[in-house]
């Protein structure tokens, strides 16, 4: 018989958000027509921008003409989205990125999932307690984790970011090949400051070590101090790769279509010494194993550097944090304790001392008819924490708090 890849036994039974859906599921089966508002999943819930539909459209009008079809594309994105990403997103913005630096892909969680494929599997990996779940387990599903230890793998590096820290990671006090690092931070929505990203990229150099950075939620930072690229960081050119999304910055979670940037001076080595441009690897992988986004969806990203786009895009940004500053001003006036919220789409709320946060998951939606995300699924640094997104509804999302204040 076929053997196994075991590295799968060490992982936890089901992926978090899968398991949420089960609980929902089986409470629904069993409260049968229960009206449950979902601030669960950071799903995002407006239509697309009108500039991005008409691009659609015009781009599948291309499609059914001799003219205008498309088959198979590069593998990296056409070169109207690279250069419209680099030109908008980087160079506009004072950063040097060239086209060939951009990666486009169907998006940013099966690319951070996969870019662990370009490292040794003798790596040590540093990631964030909490922290998005695909960080650590796809590097499980690589066999970098070790088996699970009282709650911890133990050969991965945690970076504990409790309140007493400020949900901020701390520096390791060893060496780490791979850093995995999310600001604006899901699930937590704190946000690395310039001084902070610049220790980070400080330690990569010294270490020799790769900064996996997602940004997915650069486009939720308000505060102009706060930067929203690595890449603004001196030397972070040459130690990090940066994940970016259309799926929350311009509602495309269900359209796919992001990209990552893999600047041509990060470098890893052989095990001779000779060294190898990670733009180059990923480049080799993704002809090998990834046929390209469709054309009409990467007409439709396009469109989002359209004045039209940006205006558009911006306004359901801003919509999105006016459900943020409802959850805020809501649970603020009930005394809760809140991080986030601010300058990212979610809010990460401390329960009161002593409750667990699988108990309050079950409290909020039998009493409320509300759900969330407990802290414990993003690790064990989570357990006495709740998210809740602000990606919801207006109506909902006021009608949600409107359900804690009476419940709960
Ligand atoms: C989340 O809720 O954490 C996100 O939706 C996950 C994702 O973007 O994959």
């Amino acid at each position: 018989m076929a053997l196994m890849n075991e590295n799968y036994l060490n992982l936890a039974g089901s992926y978090l958000f899968a398991e949420i859906n089960r609980k929902v599921g089986a409470y629904l089966k069993s409260n049968p027509g229960a009206d449950i508002i979902r601030l669960g999943i950071g799903d995002v819930t407006q239509p697309l921008a009108p500039a991005v539909v008409e691009a659609m459209v015009s781009a599948s009008r291309e499609m059914g003409s001799k003219d205008g079809f498309h088959g198979y594309g590069p593998e990296q994105g056409y070169e109207f989205l690279r250069s419209a990403i680099a030109e908008y997103d980087y160079r506009k913005r004072g950063i040097a990125v060239a086209d060939d630096e951009i990666f486009v892909s169907d998006g940013s969680k099966s690319d951070v999932a996969n870019f662990q494929e370009l490292f040794s599997g003798d790596c040590s990996v540093a990631i964030t307690d909490p922290v998005y779940p695909v960080y650590l387990d796809t590097n499980i599903m690589a066999g970098r984790s070790g088996v699970m230890n009282n709650g911890r793998y133990e050969k991965i590096v945690y970076l504990k970011c409790t309140a007493e820290n400020g949900f901020i990671p701390a520096i390791p006090d060893c060496h780490v090949d791979m850093i995995y690092l999310c600001s604006p931070n899901n699930p937590t929505g704190t946000v690395l400051n310039r001084e902070q990203l610049t220790r980070w990229v400080e330690y990569a150099l010294a270490e020799k070590a790769v900064i996996l950075f997602d940004s997915a939620y650069e486009a939720y930072i308000a505060d102009a101090d706060l930067p929203r690229s690595i890449y603004e960081i001196p030397g972070a050119e040459k130690v990090a790769v940066e994940f970016r999304s259309f799926s929350k910055t311009a509602g495309f979670t269900g359209t796919r279509c992001a990209y990552t940037v893999i600047p041509h001076t990060v470098m890893v080595s052989d095990g001779n010494g000779g060294l190898h441009e990670l733009n180059q690897l990923w480049l080799r992988r993704q002809t090998t194993k990834f046929n390209g986004v469709p054309y009409v969806i990467q007409r439709a990203a396009a469109a989002v550097y359209s004045d039209e786009g940006r205006r558009q895009i911006k306004e359901q940004v801003a919509y999105y944090m006016e459900n943020a500053a409802i959850i805020r001003n809501g649970l603020e006036s009930m005394g809760w304790e809140l991080y986030g919220g601010k300058n990212a789409p979610y809010i990460w709320l401390k329960l009161p001392e002593g409750e667990l946060s699988m108990n309050f998951f079950d409290r909020l939606l039998t009493k409320a008819g509300v759900v969330g995300t407990p802290g414990v699924g993003f690790g064990p640094c989570g357990e006495g924490c709740f998210r809740l997104t602000a990606f919801g509804e207006r109506n909902r999302t006021i009608e949600a708090i409107e359900r804690i204040k009476l419940n709960m």
